[in-house]
């Protein structure tokens, strides 16, 4: 059995050394394909793999096509949506995510964004502390929980809103839990992204959202790009002079945001917030983990397409 470890952006090498050990324990084979680039080095490379551990790497139809002998996908990491679901299913592949191993990660790097934004991007002058703000989590998942959890450290006042988390599991995390996006938003000095980019929440994020902040309120996106509406949050943020956009998933627009909001926006230059040595080697040896559960045992925990 070949498993094929294919990360355009790789993983640190200390967790590549663990997930290779997983492997070979289980008697299979570790091929490698990283910083790939071109879609054609996939294509081939997944010729002959019977499993393929990724991280935001496209499988769509075409890639499953290729990939004759494919019977799993494992994304290390939370968000699938780069993942075809359902033409895995109709070539008869399993995929899966690796829950919660890289959200202390991606949590970390959203405090990182916070500090940059309320210290004026480190340029010298008198900033704002995080302390007694107004903190809102838009979406109380792992990453949410871990936002939540070093908020309080910080002193933040905390807040969430969560379409499909009951409000009784989020106030027994200490945190107040409101009745909708547009009241969090209305009441947060800074708002946290961290809904998972799904047909309901793309381009979801903007004026009628963005507009109920308070003055001086600052967006933090560590989700995906795609919630983000834009045009119309460059717009919002021509008119409110007041607002400020981080992000760790750089818009189709980051000229645009670049050039008009200078000491108001940042965007990493690339998406970086799992981006550690830590949660590399949690998401990697869990997806490892996985696919010999998968292979050997059947075991379909964390499944996430219809077989
Ligand atoms: C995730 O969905 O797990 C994060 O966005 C991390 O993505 P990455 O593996 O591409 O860094």
């Amino acid at each position: 059995m070949k498993i094929l470890v294919a990360t355009d952006k790789p993983f640190a090498k200390v967790a590549v050394d663990g997930i290779r050990k997983e492997i070979e324990a289980a008697g299979y084979e570790l091929a490698l394909l990283e910083t790939y680039g071109e879609k054609a080095k996939l294509l081939e490379a997944v010729a002959d793999a019977d499993a393929l551990i990724i991280r935001s790497d496209v499988i769509d139809a075409e890639v499953l096509d290729a990939a004759k002998q494919l019977k799993i996908v494992v994304r290390a990491g939370a968000g699938y949506d780069n993942v075809d679901l359902e033409a895995a299913t109709a070539h008869g592949v399993c995929v899966m995510n690796t829950p919660g191993q890289n959200s202390n990660a991606v949590a970390e790097l959203a405090f990182g964004l916070m500090v940059m934004a309320v210290r004026n991007m480190y340029n010298g002058t008198s900033g704002t502390e995080l302390k007694g703000k107004k903190l809102g989590i838009h979406a109380f998942g792992n990453v949410g929980r871990n936002v939540a959890r070093i908020a309080k450290g910080f002193g933040m006042d905390i807040y969430a809103y969560d379409a499909f988390c009951p409000k009784e599991a989020i106030e027994a995390d200490g945190v107040k839990a409101v009745d909708s996006a547009e009241e969090l938003y209305a009441t947060c000095d800074v708002v946290s992204l961290h809904i998972p980019a799904t047909a309901e929440t793309k381009n979801s994020i903007g004026r009628a959202l963005v507009s109920r902040m308070p003055k001086g309120g600052l967006l933090v996106n560590t989700a995906r790009k795609e919630v983000i509406n834009e045009t119309e949050l460059i717009e919002l943020m021509e008119e409110r002079t007041d607002l400020k956009y981080m992000t760790d998933i750089m818009p189709a627009a980051n000229e645009t945001f670049a050039s008009k909001f200078p000491g108001r926006y940042f965007s990493t230059p690339k998406k970086m917030g799992a981006q550690t040595a830590e949660a590399n080697i949690n998401a990697g040896i869990a997806a490892a983990k996985q696919i010999v559960g998968f292979l050997k045992d059947g075991c379909e925990k964390f499944r996430v397409n219809k077989k």
